[in-house]
């Protein structure tokens, strides 16, 4: 099978003009009348190229757009791409982000091995150099990732590798650059190790298979120790949520813990997080089936406990001084003669009672057996991450996840890290409303409420498990995939969360550092 693309990203000092490269990547604003010194001396030396292209139209900078000019020998580069980067005032990292991504994914595209970025002076001057070295490797990384493991002809073959650098004549930079650069091809790597992951299919990875990929995603990491629960082991401990939930697939379902301790001590009024992620490596819905249409794309129920995974090995590498516990767990949802039933009432690790009116509404019955775990291990914190109603998507589409919560700071924190990250959240209420409607005349809960606000009961039933912690559900239906592409991504997996979730404990540990 073949690997992921393998890409670099480094720095250089150089004249623009005498930059020998595959492909010069300038950026240019929309609304920017002068377009700033780099495309004014490279204009120069290409005989007004650059300028024309604006002049006819054909390129004015607008976001999501791009075009390449020819060099043909009159300076170093072979070609320039100039990548569209909108109105000066509404840019933000993000902006950077994905102008790096949209050009690493044309590169891959056009085959292209070896491409420079001439950083635009206007982001240096408006965010530090360590920050701008980071979001672009972040870009990098996910716009030159492509998902075709099972792609068995070589007729449309693709570059192995990418060497992407950013360029820049002047060298005071280029350190604080280069730093920021290694943090951000540690969380590049993590979350393309995610998207694999993710866009793998149910007959690749069923439940053991993701508890494999979980070690093999942290081995070698001396600071995170794996532990897997199997059936058996899951049946010791009565976590009748998980259990119910796998009881109809022949692969047994699992309960995946990644622990990371940092090396030296954390600091002492640092919270213990624990990151929660659903990994229903298949869900049809089981007895309550779902339609056919784009059932495919329950491959992707598994992306919350990936990105768990991904974060966790990424804090790893960071060394952050601060205690992660990794909660993942995972079942394949189907219908059989031992599935569990509508009307069934299963009794979860917590010991609380619940009446099954959905079995398509399984992903509550997982991660409410995890959230225990994690609050029985006496995480301060409890972050969780799930594809897990389709309401979210109905109410905020496929742009933002849904931020549900028990705490205001910790909230405050998630749309801090969201806004840095550039995987953006938005804040819907989970009150006792919420809970209200998800109780059970015959059990303490029931597993599905009534038609409206179906993200929000998911979540007021989950809030009946963390007790003390401080509690965020971050619901990322719709924030799964790409079912087209996109001028920064190729299409599937997007591995959201692993950027908001290591930015999160990035900056709580760089709080208190
Ligand atoms: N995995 C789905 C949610 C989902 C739907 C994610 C579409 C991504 C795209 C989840 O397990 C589910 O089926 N939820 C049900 C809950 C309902 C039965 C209460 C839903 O949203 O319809
Ligand atoms: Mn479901
Ligand atoms: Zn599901």
């Amino acid at each position: 099978m073949r690997q992921i693309i393998d890409v670099n990203v480094t720095t250089r000092r150089v004249d623009l003009v005498k930059c020998k490269t595959d492909m010069l990547v300038v950026g240019r604003f929309s609304d920017a009348g002068d377009p700033g010194p780099i495309i004014r001396t490279l204009d120069d030396k290409l005989g007004g190229d650059l300028g024309r292209l604006a002049k006819i139209g054909d390129f004015t900078g607008k976001p999501k757009t791009s075009a390449v000019v020819y060099a043909n020998g009159r300076i170093a580069a072979e070609r320039v791409l100039l990548v569209g980067l909108g109105e000066r005032k509404k840019a933000t990292l993000d902006t950077l982000r994905k102008a790096a991504g949209a050009a690493a994914s044309r590169a891959v595209d056009m085959k292209v091995k070896h491409v420079s970025l001439a950083l635009h002076p206007s982001f240096v001057g408006a965010f530090n150099a360590e920050t701008v070295g980071r979001v672009i490797a972040e870009g990098v990384y996910f716009g030159g990732y492509r998902y075709d493991e099972f792609l068995t002809e070589n007729g449309n073959s693709r570059p192995g590798s990418l060497a992407f650098e950013i360029v820049d004549p002047d060298s005071s930079q280029l350190k604080d650059l280069s730093s920021g650069i290694a943090t951000g091809a540690i969380v590049g790597r993590a979350q393309n190790a995610a998207r694999t992951l993710a866009n793998r299919p149910g007959n690749v990875i069923d439940p053991p298979a993701l508890a494999k990929a979980a070690q093999e995603m942290v081995r070698g990491l001396r600071t995170v120790k794996c532990t897997i629960f199997d059936r058996k082991k899951l049946r010791q401990n009565k976590m009748g949520g998980i259990l119910a939930v796998g009881a109809g697939s022949r692969s047994e379902p699992r309960l995946i813990v990644l622990k990371y301790t940092p090396a030296k001590k954390p600091a002492k009024d640092l919270p213990t997080v624990a990151l929660v992620g659903k990994g229903i490596t298949f869900d049809s819905g089981g007895i309550s089936i779902k339609p056919a249409q784009d059932m495919d794309q329950m491959k992707f129920d598994k992306s919350g406990a990936i990105a768990v995974m991904a974060t966790v090995r990424a804090v790893a590498q960071m060394g952050l001084p601060i205690n992660v516990l990794g909660v993942i767990p995972s079942a394949e949802n189907l219908p059989s003669s031992t599935s569990y039933r509508p009307g069934d009432i299963v009794t979860t690790y917590s010991g609380k009672t619940v009446e099954i009116l959905n079995t398509d509404a399984e992903g509550r019955m997982i991660l409410c057996d995890a959230i225990t775990y994690a609050v029985k291990h006496k995480c301060d914190v409890v972050v969780d991450i799930a594809t897990l109603t389709g309401a979210c998507m109905v109410a905020l589409g496929t742009y933002k996840a849904g931020l549900m919560g028990n705490d205001d700071e910790l909230i405050a924190q998630i749309q801090k890290a969201a806004e840095n990250s550039g995987e953006s959240v938005w804040p819907l209420p989970s009150g006792d409303e919420y809970a209200d409607e998800m109780k059970s005349k015959i059990a303490d809960l029931k597993n599905a409420g009534p038609r409206w606000g179906g993200a929000c009961t998911a979540a007021a039933f989950l809030r009946q498990f963390v007790g003390e912690a401080k509690w965020a559900h971050l619901d990322i239906a719709g924030m799964d995939l790409f079912t087209k592409p996109t001028e920064y991504s190729s299409l599937g997996s997007t591995g959201f969360g692993v950027r908001l979730l290591t930015t999160y404990l990035m900056n709580l540990a760089e709080k208190k550092r």
